[in-house]
């Protein structure tokens, strides 16, 4: 979630099946287990009285932010022979870009840095929003690197108005020098064709006189996906919540600030906001949620997603076969 939506109040998020609740104590961020152990109340409703801990709302056992121990219980007295020997857990929590990133893994957590692209490490005018949707996060981050649906599904969207929607084009998938995106290149690209039956498709808008730049689409572990427009940077991270429905964070980086990165908000607000992350991505939503696999019969531009979870099935954090570069895996996959 974005930093500046936690405040004094507790939060509750559920990542990988793990219910969390994320406070904010003197400016540092906790992440601890959503429940209490004694009767089962969420612990994200609990009281901030005293510094550095929390209160269940229920009984008032009152537990320390940072270790999870169960230090005081209010209504049983100060020699409250329970304290002590109960423990809630609690996850790794840090603050980069302005967001809060929690880690629910069992093994040591990994710098966050390593999971972040440099160029939001970086910084800038950052905007953006997190929703909590319906799907599986696999079919969005499989969606979001989908070299097909952005010339029919997306074609009539308010934000592709003024841009040239190419009728088909042959891709292939490459890694990237600069961090670990595979990117997706444009190997072929036909802005309209003569098919059998159709004859000329699609029919030319009279707006399309002046090239547009299409942006640069790349996809990373854990969950992220890049559209790099030619002043702006687009991120995607798709985060699992649960079996059936997964976080989507809509991330806008502009690299100055000061008037520039002023202007950049207005225009994410009036523009980039509403357009792209509001009614463009909500035709992948609703496409996302709509996805009933397996069985599934791939096409030639699917290359795009079989590079994909090639990559993840030999990347991912516990992956077990040994890990070639990118490039070993793409000449191996035959991309
Ligand atoms: S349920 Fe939390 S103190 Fe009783
Ligand atoms: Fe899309």
């Amino acid at each position: 979630m974005f930093s500046r939506s936690l405040g004094k109040q507790g939060a509750s998020i559920t990542l990988c099946g793990e219910e969390i609740a994320l406070f904010r104590d003197r400016r540092r961020v906790y992440a601890i287990n959503d429940r209490c152990p004694h009767r089962g109340i969420p612990l994200a409703v609990a009281r901030r009285e005293f510094p550095g801990m929390i209160t269940c709302i229920y009984h008032g056992w009152t537990f320390d932010l940072a270790t999870g121990n169960l230090d005081v219980v209010l209504t049983d007295g100060p020699d409250s022979p329970i304290c002590g020997k109960v423990q809630v857990r609690t996850y790794p929590v840090a603050e980069r870009a302005g967001l809060i990133w929690v880690y629910p893994g069992d093994e040591p957590p990994p710098p966050v840095e390593q999971d972040m692209p440099p160029q939001l490490i970086a910084g800038g005018t950052i905007v953006g929003k997190v929703s909590r949707r319906r799907g599986n996060w696999r079919y969005a981050s499989e969606n979001g690197i989908d070299d097909g649906h952005g010339k029919f599904l997306h074609r009539h969207s308010l934000w592709t108005t003024f841009r040239m929607m190419a009728a088909w084009s042959k891709a292939r998938m490459e890694p990237d020098g600069e961090w670990r995106w595979l990117i997706r290149v444009g190997e072929r690209v036909e802005m309209a064709d003569t098919y059998p039956r159709i004859g000329r498709w699609p029919a030319k808008r009279p707006w399309w006189k002046f090239k547009s730049k299409r942006p640069r689409i790349g996809i990373a572990l854990p969950g992220w996906l890049l559209v790099k427009e030619t002043d702006w940077t687009g991120f995607e991270v798709y985060v699992p919540s649960d079996a059936d429905n997964y976080y989507a964070m809509l991330i806008g980086v502009l690299p100055d600030t000061g008037l520039r990165g002023l202007l950049f908000r207005l225009r994410y607000k009036l523009y980039i906001g509403p357009l792209f992350h509001g009614q463009f991505n909500e035709e992948d939503q609703w496409i996302i949620q709509k996805i009933r696999i397996p069985p599934e019969r791939l096409y030639r531009p699917d290359v795009s997603i079989t590079a994909w979870r090639t990559h993840c099935e030999k990347h991912a954090r516990g992956a077990t076969t040994a890990a070639p570069s990118p490039a070993e895996e793409l000449v191996e996959s035959g991309v």
